[in-house]
């Protein structure tokens, strides 16, 4: 069975809302206004229970279903927030808001769920609880784990969990994913060099900054090559360095920045083994000092075999067996729905977005012919696991 013919005929209605939240972006746990929304409309549409303010700015909707004799609840979770990008679609809908911008299509994502929530409220066919969770700050600032620590999983007795995130590149109407490993653990590192400051014409006189934050950059690019196994998977990216300040002066002090990504546990920890003593190391044989940290931010996104399978399963019976990939190639990008996943089994999947710009880029939007496909794939998650 295709899309739900209801939410085709709804698509557009869904895309007004989209279009709402694209022209209104806000970051991170600022999401006030895209809260405020998400509740009213959650109301509106009759949720049992409609629960602001958990994970500070999140939302979350409780929706019965006709029978609750099964005990099952299924939580299904969309984000809010945008990115602190200057718009440049020239669309008639971009951002009323200066350096923000919805550019990894969080504003389809939290459409989609509403949509969704709409159609479960009215039909109600199934045998359980349905919710639906809108978390804040997904770009960096853990908004997942947030709403975690404030008692989601436990406080709606949450026994499952499933996302989804728009896919640039992949057709509209295809889905894809994949058991195990699909997302990367995605970690911070800041290296903080110390040398000794001086003329630039007496360079035997000072250690020099510049040249030890160099050699630390070239000697990190070696962890992948000959630390890390080669059928393994692992990124070390330095997309920071500071010093200086005119072209007379030896710095005293250098900064990097980067970031380490990985797809399993061990090589996080050869990443995070090899980073310390590679900066501190290096800056000591130039007689420099370094203060190297490593920083765990978001784990591996981790798909539960059994729910990877069902959920695989729900999108052929919405977009045709044929536009799913269940072996799609995992991606070293980060996505905080890793800690869901890590307290509950689950599934996270990919959704095309047709030949769009990529994520995070200033031209990129959301489109909205993926609505009836996502907001589809939700309805019938619901219906499926937990049968009327
Ligand atoms: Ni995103």
């Amino acid at each position: 069975m295709p899309v739900l013919n209801r939410i085709a005929d709804r698509a557009e209605e869904i895309a007004e809302w989209r279009r709402d939240f694209h022209q209104h972006p806000e970051l991170l746990y600022e999401v006030h206004r895209t809260a405020a929304e998400v509740a009213d409309k959650l109301k509106s549409f009759g949720c049992d229970e409609v629960v602001p303010g958990i994970g500070r700015t999140g939302v979350v909707g409780v929706i019965r279903g006709k029978k609750g004799a099964s005990g099952k609840v299924v939580g299904m979770r969309a984000d809010m927030d945008a990115l602190p990008i200057e718009e440049a679609t020239g669309l008639p809908y971009a951002s009323k808001t200066p350096g923000k911008m919805h550019a990894c299509g969080h504003d389809g994502h939290t459409s989609m769920l509403l949509g969704a929530a709409r159609h479960l409220c009215e039909t109600r066919n199934f045998d359980g609880t349905a919710v639906v969770i809108f978390q804040p700050a997904e770009e960096g600032g853990a908004g997942a784990k947030a709403m975690i620590e404030d008692g989601l999983l436990d406080r709606f007795g949450i026994q499952e969990v499933y996302g989804l995130h728009n896919y640039p590149g992949m057709g509209v109407g295809k889905f894809a994913i994949r058991s195990g490993p699909l997302m990367a653990a995605a970690d911070r590192l800041q290296i903080e060099i110390e040398g000794v400051g001086g003329h630039a014409a007496r360079p035997h006189k000072a250690v020099d900054t510049v040249l030890v934050g160099c050699a630390i950059i070239n000697a990190l690019q070696q962890v992948v090559s000959r630390n890390v196994d080669p059928l393994d998977s692992a990124v070390v990216s330095i997309t920071l360095f500071h010093a200086g300040t005119t072209d007379n002066v030896i710095p005293q002090t250098a900064l990097l920045r980067g970031t380490a990504r990985s797809l399993s546990p061990h090589v996080r920890d050869i990443l995070e083994k090899r980073i310390v003593e590679i900066g501190e190391g290096v800056a000591k044989l130039h007689g420099a000092k370094a203060k190297v940290s490593y920083t765990r931010d978001y784990p591996v996104v981790v798909n539960h075999p059994g729910k990877t399978e069902f959920a695989a399963r729900i999108a052929g019976e919405v977009a045709g067996e044929a536009n799913v990939n269940p072996a799609a190639v995992p991606v070293m990008g980060g996505e905080d729905f890793a800690f869901m996943l890590e307290k509950r089994p689950g599934a996270f999947i990919f959704m095309g977005n047709g030949d769009t710009a990529n994520l995070h880029h200033p031209a990129y939007d959301f489109n909205d012919k993926a609505i009836p496909f996502g907001a589809s794939y939700w309805v019938r998650l619901v219906e499926r696991a937990m049968p009327a």
